[in-house]
């Protein structure tokens, strides 16, 4: 049988981008992936795949132990890329729940199951899972809040600030702890903002999109003065890919593209490019409209990307110009329709 990669959130916005980017790079391996298919979730992700040989869906959730058994033995795991979870901050704020079932709980079961599955006892593994990996797929919103100037690197100390980013922050320390208790071979990466395709309707760039086309106002929080630092989705899933097979055990790896952009910034820019690819006589700038700030609203995430570029040789391809190109595109396409 071949070896198989369990990837976890795989019908999710970067899951499904970086098992499309994995089963054609590795057709020697099989990309297992698990999902809940929570809202979040949409099978039509992974239609490019769902064909494909090396490639397998089950539906379930990573909290569900039994399963998580089953799966790791039936598959033969050999090794996790961790993306399941609630994502949305603004969610968080309404539900926190959730977020701590399957951020934190959800993480804590699959670590433990694959544990338990690779080792025989802290710092031993069982013969042929010798280089078996866990792989814990985070966010640079660990980190809190920056001001006008900073960067976040890998020793910036943790402060979340929404229940989203502590319920990642806490599976990020389960993680970090299964590494340095039982000696398990784990790398996280914190990654910032992320745009591309099969990114949920809820998120800010596909709602300007949406709301540009369908003739509906556009809603900016605040200001509008938020600054992301945003990353194109495939440049994410190479520094994934790079950091599973190269990245040091026990290693924290920041991803993210040098591309800080506030939100009026974006909006506009969607809008200066539907003005060109979909023109009609008005410009869709003049569907801005201001809405009430988000609770908590960190103002600035950017992220110091030099260790995973100086160790592994990782770099975005794309800046945020030619990313929002692509990504406009491929919107234009899923509202039309
Ligand atoms: N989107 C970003 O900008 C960004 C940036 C950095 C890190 N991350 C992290 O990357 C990961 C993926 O983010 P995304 O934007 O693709 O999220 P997403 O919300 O688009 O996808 C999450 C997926 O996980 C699945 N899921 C949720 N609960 C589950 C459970 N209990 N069991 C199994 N599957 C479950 C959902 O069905 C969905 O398919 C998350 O861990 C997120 O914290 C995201």
């Amino acid at each position: 049988m071949m070896n198989s990669i369990l990837v976890t959130g795989g019908a999710g916005f970067i899951g499904s981008n970086l098992v499309e980017y994995l089963v054609n790079k590795y057709p020697d391996f099989k990309i297992v992936v698990v999902d809940s298919l929570t809202y979040a979730g949409d099978l039509e992700n992974l239609n490019a795949v769902k064909d494909l040989k090396n490639f397998t869906f089950v539906h379930g959730s990573i909290s569900d132990r039994g399963l998580m058994e089953r799966v790791f033995h039936h598959y033969i795991v050999h090794g996790v890329i961790h993306l399941a979870a609630e994502s949305h901050v603004d969610n968080s704020i309404s539900e926190p729940d959730v977020f701590i079932e399957t951020n934190v709980k959800g993480t804590f079961t699959l670590l433990d199951v694959a544990y338990k599955y690779w080792m025989e006892k802290p710092f031993v593994y069982k013969h042929g899972f010798e280089n078996a990996r866990f792989l814990h797929v985070s966010t640079d919103e660990v980190y809190g809040s920056l001001g006008e100037t900073g960067l976040f690197t890998e020793k910036t100390p943790y402060a979340p600030n929404s229940p989203y980013s502590a319920s990642k922050a806490s599976s990020d320390m389960i993680v970090r702890s299964y590494h340095h208790t039982y000696g398990m071979n784990t790398v996280i990466t914190n990654c910032s903002n992320n745009y591309g395709p099969h990114q949920h309707d809820e998120k800010l760039i596909p709602t300007v999109i949406r709301k540009a086309l369908a003739g509906e106002e556009i809603p900016i929080y605040g200001d509008g003065k938020n600054i992301r630092d945003w990353l194109y989705v495939l440049d994410h899933c190479k520094g994934l890919d790079l950091v599973y097979d190269y990245g040091k055990s026990g290693e924290v790896y920041n991803i993210g593209g040098k591309n800080e952009r506030d939100n009026n910034y974006i909006a506009t820019k969607i809008c200066e490019l539907l003005d060109t690819l979909v023109p009609k006589e008005t410009s869709y700038k003049n569907q801005i409209t201001y809405v009430k700030d988000r609770a908590g609203h960190d103002y600035r995430y950017a992220i110091d990307a030099s260790k995973i570029e100086n160790e592994l040789g990782w770099n975005a391809d794309e800046n945020f110009e030619s990313g929002i190109l692509k990504t406009v595109k491929w919107y234009i396409q899923k509202y039309k329709n």
